[in-house]
């Protein structure tokens, strides 16, 4: 009884404690289990903290990138625009010397061709058939080299716009008196008319420029089409020849000062023009097959 009253007090006091003891156990496992579940939280904040450094790393670096492009491309602009500084002086200086001998040139020159025409007008009967041809001869050639001589001094006298409202038909029609146009060589004109607010002796420099071109590019013989139109916003003229037309690895070059595909040329006339249209806040084009000048001037009412 002892034996067994010690035995049930026995196995009661064991019962108690292990139940006891595996109460505990449950309760350190509950706190431990606790613990891991805050630790966990914590380290998943810490992931998710990480991540987004990481992410905010990532644009750090597109920035940085970003920002070593655009300085590479800053620098490398820097040194194009000390190249362009660099030859713009040099361009001022070789302008302003040949500006001196294209205008010591030219009246000497114009001196020559208008005593030639006295000569002529004076002496037309007495002249004989030879000598006639070779004072024709004399006139060619003096009337090119004005030409050139104008051409340069186009290019370096860039003086400010005079405008006003101007019939451009009456503008072509005055740069196509100017020059000789061979016979086999028909210009169309337009048969409408624009009004243009704008610089007129500018505007002809920009027709002859490009009807000179023209004729030269035709070699004698061909046909050109001058066309104007105009809307609210814009006046358009184009000119079109039927030459053959500007080899495609030439076409960016042809705007640059000095390139020329000519024997005789200056390589002047289509930066002048290009200057003259931006001065009037213009824009010119250039198509092949045909091919067709454009030139598009927004409207304007004051200089
Ligand atoms: N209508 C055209 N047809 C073909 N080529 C042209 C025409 N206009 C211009 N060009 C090309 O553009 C070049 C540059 O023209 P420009 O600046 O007027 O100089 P230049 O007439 O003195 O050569 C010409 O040498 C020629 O090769
Ligand atoms: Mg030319």
């Amino acid at each position: 009884m002892i034996l067994g009253g010690w035995s049930v007090m026995g196995t009661t006091n064991m019962n108690d404690f292990s139940y006891d003891s595996l109460l505990d156990k449950v309760k350190q496992l509950e706190l431990e289990k606790q613990t891991l579940e805050q630790e966990n939280n914590f380290q998943r904040k810490t992931i998710v903290s990480l991540e987004r450094k990481m992410a905010k790393l990532d644009e750090i670096t597109q920035q940085r990138d970003w920002l070593l492009d655009t300085l590479t491309k800053k620098i490398s602009d820097l040194s194009r625009f000390q190249t362009d500084l660099f030859r713009a002086e040099r361009f001022s200086t070789i302008g302003e010397m040949s500006a001196r001998l294209a205008h010591d040139l030219r009246n000497p020159l114009a001196i020559i061709k208008n005593t030639i025409e006295v000569v002529k007008l004076k002496h037309s009967s007495a002249i004989p058939n030879d000598l006639m041809n070779m004072f024709r001869a004399i006139d060619n050639a003096s009337s090119r080299m004005v030409f050139q001589l104008d051409e340069v001094l186009n290019f370096v006298r860039s003086s400010p716009l005079e405008c006003d409202e101007y019939s451009l038909s009456a503008i072509l029609d005055s740069a196509i008196d100017k020059i000789v146009i061979p016979d086999k060589i028909r210009v169309n004109r337009p048969q409408n008319d624009v009004y243009l607010f704008c610089d007129m002796e500018k505007i002809e420099a920009v027709f002859t420029n490009l009807l000179m071109n023209a004729i030269q590019a035709m070699e004698n013989s061909g046909e050109i089409t001058v066309r104007f139109s105009q809307n609210y916003d814009a006046t358009t003229f184009e000119i079109e020849d039927s030459g053959p037309g500007i080899q495609e690895n030439i076409l960016d070059k042809i705007f640059e000062p000095l390139f020329t595909t000519k024997s005789h040329g200056t390589g002047l006339g289509l930066p002048t023009v290009k200057t003259i249209i931006q001065q009037h806040y213009g824009t010119i084009q250039v198509t092949n097959k045909p091919t067709i000048f454009s030139i598009f001037i927004p409207k304007r009412t004051e200089s």
